[in-house]
């Protein structure tokens, strides 16, 4: 904006409400002028947009234009049809309320376009979903297939729209657009017949004939040359280079294929259409009577199969007609002027209707099914004031429309505002403007307005003609100072205003209607004759255009001027309960060129759009002004005071806000019940404000709800923790409880099997008993004796005594036998011999449990040790054992140190090389010891014997010795444990005695009896 206002010596301002002069219209063309000649084509006016058709294409309507414009505040960027579309678009959507979009200005200056252009925006730009994007389609393509029937070429716009359309798109709350309606005004029907120089009929015709199918048009009877039909060739223009039809064709067959269009729906369409050409077609000639005949019945018939009527009926219907006599019928003929007048009017007719039907079955195409409340922006495009050399009744009827549109703007503006200002009691320097209500009166105020005076003269009995029509307004508002006639005027208007003429005041300017046509347009009437034919016809669009109904009811039916008067007041009805946007359209020359600027011209448009007027009132006025209520109820969030709830009253409220906010004194006023806001920039900045603000507040809301929610989530959840805590604990509970249970009954069990464990087997010691076994025979395993010798043994309860005694046994046994196997050959001959030792020896003689450790040799002297000689004595006999030995001699005593070898034969005392004595086996007679712990031992031979008696011998193997020698006598008996002396045999008939004693030490000595006395240790074992 600000780079706008810069700029401005070269591009003008942007709005013109920053012009200085703003009271003068130089300037203010001088602006317009500026901006045009830089492309600018749009300027506001406040919140009015400007906008000058600059018959080029400009690169201003791309999507990256459309997304630059969305959303953003109304005067931050340049002015933009965009902006408008975009400003209503938000109002409605955060208001909730019903906006229009009035676009007006005269034909060509691109009202028909701007409102393309804001259809596109919001296709482009709105929130769209998969489901809706067919709602939208249907609406943009609407445009095509209406503007190909009520759009034609004339010499001002090629493409200029001979109809009024205001198009209601619906949104819903989510701002999608979802569905849609349009009204049509009062369509150019007389151009279907007839076309002024340089002009078209509507583009459909040629449209078909260029791009229709070969099929199709041979269905329908026609030719590809326009020039061929009288209702295209008139304006001798049929071919024009910027229109391209074949291609606007395919167009059209496209959208009606998205609008919901059958091939039926098009058969009948296209069926009527080509009708209409071959009625236009319809050559009549003069009989001699001068009724009027149909020589070439060659159209009839084909209109007759296209129309489905009978072609008699028709051919009849257009040279007859029905009169009504009392009860009777009469036909009679016409004359050629009245048939060509019959063919025109049904031409006309079946087009216009055609038409409103055309415009239903797309409304009933866009009607949304959702019933949902909806709000809606309207468009209403509708043709501008006109002023032509000749103006007829449609002129009349448009410029009256204009005349009651601008009743509208300066209602709703100029008047309104100011009437506001002083009610709120604003301090406001009134503004003259021109009301044009006396004007909209003069046309159309019940029996005295010019459309009543002309519907009293079509119903009038009587000859009544254009010129009595003329007459009777003379007569009636003669005296009215926005009207005149040449008989009226004076001498200087006299001359401009011919016979026929009677001209208007208009607020934009005089205009001089012929009323050549008058009564005929306004009657707009159809033989009944016709109206027969047509209502039987099998064609299904016409069938639902022409009904019964209409030939049954015998009132007439209002007149055309009537009907639009009507279908207006509703239109103006519609438009007060909604919100406006202004967009007037300017046209900066005659000659469709663009960079032209047509001073003259443009002066024109700006004085009859009451542009200056509206500057005025804006240049003085606010920009905005609301309620305090709503005013405060939109803003409170924005200050402390006021946000969640302000209690006192509203104004205060708004006052402590805007104080809050900043403002300044110059920037607002406060009326008795409104705010009033001057500059835009104000409120645009306490919109940002809010915008920024509600962000916050949602993220607030947001973040409540959130934690409202979360709350609620872990209520639920800790309430379904403590739920199951308590499940599980009494799941716990009851598993102990069941489980102390089963204890005390065991326990109990187990006390009274205790008790009762030595009685017979009963059920109440059965378990325990099989339990103390089991446990017993559990526990054993890990008390079993390791070893042979090992005799501990557990304990067994009295029940288990005997089953314990044998397991020990077997025990034993085991360890037994596993010992047995673990013994070698070598020690099993060692224990056989220990076992020899200990059934000699055991319990008999001191030392023995000592000597049960010491394990025997095979041998105490080596083979070595062993003298050679004596080895070679005795060579033959093989030595089992030898030990040292100390010999007592039998006679001294003396001991002497001797070697005792045994050989399985015989034992030998050997002294070095020499064997001292031989024992034989056979002739040893036994053997004895003491009980003591000596080691004597003395071998008893039989006294028969050479021997040289017995040999008493010390050896420190004593046990060792003698079971070696039992074994090897193999006489276990021998062995003989003496206690205190024993005899032995010194030579044949001579014994000695040795006495055994004990003593502190050992001992051995020849007593002073001779005898040998040993003394051991007594140790106790
Ligand atoms: N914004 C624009 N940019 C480029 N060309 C434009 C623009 N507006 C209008 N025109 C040109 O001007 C022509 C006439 O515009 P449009 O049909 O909108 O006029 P209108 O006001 O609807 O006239 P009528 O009352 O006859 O229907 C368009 O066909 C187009 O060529
Ligand atoms: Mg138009």
């Amino acid at each position: 904006m600000e780079g706008a206002l810069t700029a401005r010596d070269k591009v003008g301002v942007q709005d013109f409400v920053l012009l200085d002069a703003y009271t003068s219209e130089s300037a203010f063309v001088d602006n317009l002028r500026k901006r045009f000649n830089e492309n600018l084509i749009y300027t506001y006016i406040g919140t009015l947009l400007v906008s000058v058709n600059p018959y080029q294409e400009l690169g201003i309507y791309t999507v990256s234009q459309m997304e630059l414009y969305q959303g953003v505040n109304f005067f931050e960027l340049p002015p933009h049809v965009y902006a408008i579309a975009d400003n209503a678009y938000r109002m409605m959507c955060s208001e909730l309320n019903n906006h229009f979009i009035l676009i007006s200005g005269e034909s060509g200056a691109g009202k028909t376009e701007a409102s393309k252009k804001i259809l596109q925006y919001f296709a482009v730009t709105c929130p769209m979903t998969q489901s809706l994007q067919i709602a939208r389609d249907r609406l943009l393509l609407s445009n095509p297939v209406l503007e190909a029937f009520g759009n034609a070429r004339t010499l001002r716009n090629d493409n200029s729209s001979r109809f009024g359309k205001y198009m209601d798109i619906q949104f819903d709350f989510q701002g999608i657009p979802v569905g849609g309606h349009i009204i049509s005004y009062l369509i150019e029907k007389s151009r279907v017949v007839y076309q002024n120089q340089g002009e078209r009929n509507f583009h459909i015709f040629y449209q078909l004939l260029a791009g229709g199918e070969e099929e199709r048009l041979a269905f329908l009877g026609l030719e590809r040359d326009p020039q061929l039909y009288k209702y295209l060739s008139q304006g001798h223009c049929a071919k024009e280079s910027s229109i391209n039809d074949k291609n606007d064709w395919k167009t059209v067959s496209n959208a009606f294929s998205v609008i919901d269009f059958t091939e039926a729906d098009l058969e009948n369409l296209f069926g009527i259409i080509a009708s209409v050409l071959h009625l236009g077609n319809i050559g009549f000639e003069e009989d001699d009577q001068g009724c009027a005949t149909i020589p070439d019945t060659h159209e009839i018939k084909w209109i007759a199969k296209l129309l489905g009527v009978h072609p008699a009926d028709l051919l009849e219907a257009l040279t007859h007609r029905k009169i009504e006599a009392k009860t009777e019928e009469v036909i009679c003929p016409l004359t050629l002027e009245l048939s060509v007048y019959a063919r025109d009017a049904m031409a006309k007719a079946v087009y216009g209707r055609t038409f409103t039907w055309l415009v239903n079955k797309i409304n009933s195409s866009l009607v949304n099914k959702d019933f949902t409340r909806k709000t809606v922006i309207g468009l209403l495009d509708i043709y501008g004031f006109e002023v032509f050399d000749k103006n007829g009744f449609e002129q009349f009827c448009i410029n009256y429309c204009n005349e009651k549109l601008q009743q509208l703007l300066i209602e709703r503006t100029l008047k309104a505002e100011q009437a506001e200002y002083e009610m709120e009691g604003i301090e406001w320097e009134p503004i003259k403007y021109f009301n044009n209500k006396i004007i909209c009166d003069l046309v159309e105020e019940r029996h005295k307005g010019i459309i009543s005076i002309l519907d009293e003269e079509c119903i009038r009995p009587g000859p009544a003609t254009d010129l009595s029509f003329l007459e009777k307004l003379e007569e009636k508002v003669g005296k009215h100072a926005h009207f005149e006639t040449r008989k009226l005027a004076g001498p200087k208007g006299r001359k401009r205003i011919g016979w026929m003429e009677f001209r208007l005041l208009h607020y934009a300017g005089e205009v001089t209607y012929c009323t050549k046509g008058f009564l005929e347009k306004n009657n707009d009437l159809l033989y009944r004759h016709l109206k027969e034919v047509l209502c039987k016809s099998k064609n299904v669009i016409l069938r639902e255009c022409f009904l019964r109904a209409e030939l049954e009811n015998r009132r007439r039916p209002p007149t055309v001027g009537t009907q639009f008067k009507n279908s207006l007041s509703s239109l103006l009805e519609i438009l007060i309960s909604k919100e406006p946007s202004y967009i007037r359209c300017i046209k900066p020359n005659d000659r469709k060129e663009p960079s032209k600027f047509d001073d003259f011209l443009i002066r024109h448009q700006i004085k009859y759009l009451g542009l200056m007027e509206h500057l005025r009132v804006r240049r003085a006025g606010f920009a905005y002004r609301r309620k305090y209520e709503h005013f405060l109820q939109r803003y409170k969030s924005l200050c402390p005071d006021t946000w969640p709830h302000w209690h006192g009253p509203p104004a205060e409220g708004v006052e402590r806000l805007i104080n809050y906010m900043g403002y300044k004194p110059e920037e607002y006023k406060l009326g008795k019940t409104k705010i009033f806001i001057r500059f835009p920039r104000t409120l645009f900045a306490t919109e940002d404000a809010l915008e920024f603000c509600k962000h916050q507040l949602v993220a607030r809301i947001q973040a409540t709800y959130k934690s409202c929610l979360g709350r609620r989530e872990y209520v639920k959840k800790r309430q379904a923790a403590i739920k199951l805590e308590a499940h599980w604990r009494g799941a716990l509970a009851r598993k102990a409880i069941q489980r102390r249970k089963w204890a005390v009954r065991i326990i109990r069990k187990f006390i009274k099997g205790f008790i009762s464990r030595n009685k017979p087997l009963c059920p109440d010691n059965e378990e325990f008993i099989v339990f103390v076994r089991k446990n017993y025979i559990l526990n054993l395993r890990y008390h079993l004796p390791k070893t042979v010798l090992d005799k501990s043994w557990l304990r067994p309860p009295g029940i288990l005594e005997n089953a314990s005694d044998l397991l020990r046994k077997m025990c034993v046994r085991n360890l037994v036998q596993k010992y047995c196997r673990g013994i070698t050959a070598e020690r099993k001959a060692m224990m056989q011999q220990k076992v020899v030792t200990s059934e000699i020896f055991r319990g008999r003689k001191d030392g023995y449990t000592e000597s049960l450790n010491q394990p025997f040799a095979n041998s105490r002297i080596n083979e070595g040790d062993i003298n050679p000689k004596v080895l070679q004595l005795i060579s033959h006999e093989k030595i089992q054992y030898g030990v040292p030995v100390i010999k007592y001699d039998r006679k001294g005593f003396k001991a002497r140190q001797r070697q005792l070898i045994l050989t399985q034969k015989a034992a030998y005392v050997v002294e070095l090389a020499k064997i001292k004595q031989k024992i034989e086996y056979s002739a040893l007679k036994g053997v004895s010891t003491s009980n003591l712990r000596d080691g004597i031992l003395v071998i008893h031979v039989s006294p028969e014997d050479k021997q040289k008696g017995d040999a008493v011998l010390q050896c420190g193997h004593m046990f060792e010795a003698v079971t070696k020698l039992v074994m090897l006598v193999k006489k276990e008996n021998i062995v003989n444990v003496v206690q205190g002396s024993l005899q032995f045999f010194i030579s044949p008939g001579k014994e000695g005695t040795i006495v055994f004693d004990t003593g502190p030490e050992e001992q051995i000595y020849k007593n002073k009896n001779g005898q040998l006395t040993v003394v051991s240790v007594r140790r106790k074992s």
